[in-house]
């Protein structure tokens, strides 16, 4: 996972802004080298004030999280690591949209940079050739049935040409799947334009039935047996649907029908689960 960046491959924030050229996302741009975790100092700043479209992008992350506290582990100069301040006006009840939004926005965003067919796993997987190319982790805060500031942190896998063993498994890079390295500055001003474009549409807080239509195309593991892992264990079931706030419609052994929360539970494909660990092991 050591590969320094090629001078050219950097992603400076005076060429960020340049190329970007957005109303609202990458107006301001803070880089880093090395950082615990964007997810954090964007959290910081949107607590102390920070106007939404902030975008925090670093080289390196020593503490990368997925949800539930995993781990994100990304390679310097060949992963893309960020993450945006939002401060999204919704309506109570509607917050669970915006997952779905992003998940739709990212994958767009990567389908047109690199010609790839990108699925979606929900809650925030996203899939090229069967592995784990990237995944979004969405923290914030909520005041008064709306979103204070949410803070929408992205990694993808752009340019790795190896994973560590432990990820090896599951992981893959856009470059392993395209046959080619990508620019990571073109990866991510795509995905950061579709990101907009979506999100300052305000057809999405109305009328979410385009973007849903897009996410189930999208599903890996829609109309598909998976299993599902709580806090009270494991449970076999089919996947119906996504809701327009994004919870998982899923049937169980017994036929009754049960929406999910992505803060309860993981999704597993059913290709065998080593219930020990918690771990894929096919
Ligand atoms: P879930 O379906 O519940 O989201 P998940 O296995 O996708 O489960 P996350 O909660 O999203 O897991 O947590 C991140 C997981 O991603 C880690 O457990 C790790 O296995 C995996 N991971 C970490 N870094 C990378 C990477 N660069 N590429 C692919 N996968 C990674
Ligand atoms: C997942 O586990 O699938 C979500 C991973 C999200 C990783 C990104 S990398 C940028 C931002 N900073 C973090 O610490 N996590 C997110």
């Amino acid at each position: 996972m050591k590969r320094a960046a090629p001078i050219s491959d950097l992603l400076l924030p005076a060429d960020l802004e340049r190329g970007l050229g957005l109303r609202l996302l990458g107006r301001r741009v803070i880089y880093q080298r090395r950082i615990d975790s964007t997810n954090d100092l964007a959290r910081y700043l949107a607590r102390s004030g920070e106007p939404e479209g902030t975008v925090v992008i670093a080289e390196a992350q020593t503490a990368g999280r997925g949800r539930r506290g995993r781990s994100w582990l990304s390679s310097p100069g060949a992963g893309l690591v960020f993450s945006l301040v939002l401060r999204p006006a919704l309506p109570p009840g509607r917050a669970g949209r915006l997952n779905l939004l992003v998940a739709c926005a990212v994958a767009a965003g990567l389908e047109e940079v690199s010609g790839l067919t990108v699925g979606l796993k929900w809650p925030n997987d996203f899939i090229v050739a069967g592995g784990k190319a990237g995944g979004m982790l969405i923290e914030g805060s909520l005041a008064g049935g709306g979103a204070d500031y949410l803070v929408v942190g992205i990694g993808v896998n752009v340019n790795d040409a190896a994973f560590p063993p432990e990820l090896a498994s599951r992981a893959v890079s856009l470059r392993q799947a395209a046959g080619r390295s990508f620019v990571r500055r073109e990866v991510l001003l795509s995905v950061l334009a579709r990101l907009e474009e979506y999100y300052l549409d305000p057809a999405w807080r109305k009328d979410f039935s385009r973007l849903l239509d897009f996410y189930r195309a999208h599903s890996t593991i829609l109309d598909r047996e998976v299993t599902v892992l709580g806090s009270g264990g494991g449970y076999a079931a089919r996947v119906l649907d996504v809701t327009e706030n994004g919870e998982l419609v899923v049937r169980n052994g017994e036929g009754a029908t049960k929406k999910l929360w992505s803060e309860e539970v993981s999704v597993r494909p059913d290709t065998g689960i080593d219930d020990k660990d918690d771990k894929l092991v096919s």
